[in-house]
């Protein structure tokens, strides 16, 4: 598929940070033309390209190996992750140029595979994004470091009236959920929200709040 030439504008429409890890469904289809779709996480490294990891040999990276094109479909309902897994006869797609994309998402990122790294736990697949195309209005992609930070934000506010009533088993169970989601972030968050989760894991380590 070749480049259109504002495809980099589009790609700053579709609503995705630079250095953030989205919750995105890929859709690709093996040689018969079968439509297949799986949720994955994608890293964008840049407006141009993105990475995918495969835990073992999906079929996703099957397809991608044998067609080299896929889309990525900007999803804000998390139910339709669900479908894709368990109900994915609900799925409906159409096609542009010979990529199945799935009906009724906010927008979708075509895509060329560019290489596939074995890293032995996953296989990396490397891709550039040749066109992308916005359905509607303000694609939210899902990224799970915004929920995660707003959670570490949420704990950490009860942390002070936890350790005002000396209730030091609740503070411990707190410091850990922040700690687990603020990782979330650390993993999944573009660069501004990993300086915030950075910042939160000072002030909670901070004395005041040592139990
Ligand atoms: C939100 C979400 C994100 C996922 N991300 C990945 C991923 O990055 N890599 C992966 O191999 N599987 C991922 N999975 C699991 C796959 O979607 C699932 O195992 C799928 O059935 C395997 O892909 P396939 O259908 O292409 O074989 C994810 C699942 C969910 C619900």
């Amino acid at each position: 598929m070749a480049r259109t030439r504002d495809y980099l504008d589009k790609a700053k429409c579709v609503g995705i940070n630079v250095g953030g890890l989205y919750e995105v469904i890929a859709s690709t289809s093996d040689l018969n033309g079968r439509p297949h779709a799986a949720p994955m996480g994608a890293l964008f490294l840049s407006f141009d390209s993105f990475i995918m990891r495969s835990y073992g040999e999906t079929v996703t990276l099957r397809n991608l190996r044998a067609s080299k094109r896929g889309a990525l479909n900007v999803v804000d309902n998390v139910e339709l992750f669900f479908d894709c897994i368990f109900k994915p006869g609900k799925l409906s797609f159409k096609w542009f140029n010979g990529v199945p994309v799935l009906k009724g998402v906010r927008a979708w990122i075509f895509f060329e595979l560019e290489k596939v790294i074995n890293e032995g736990q996953y296989y990396e697949m490397h891709c550039s994004i040749v066109d992308a195309k916005a359905v509607r209005a303000r694609p939210k992609p899902i990224c799970r470091a915004e929920a995660s930070l707003l959670e570490a934000l949420i704990h950490y506010t009860r942390l002070r009236y936890y350790t005002a009533m000396g209730r030091e088993n609740e503070v411990r169970r707190l410091k850990e959920l922040i700690d687990h989601h603020l990782s979330i972030v650390e993993r999944t968050g573009w660069p501004k929200l990993r300086r915030i989760a950075e910042d939160l894991r000072r002030k909670t380590s901070a004395p005041s709040n040592i139990s």
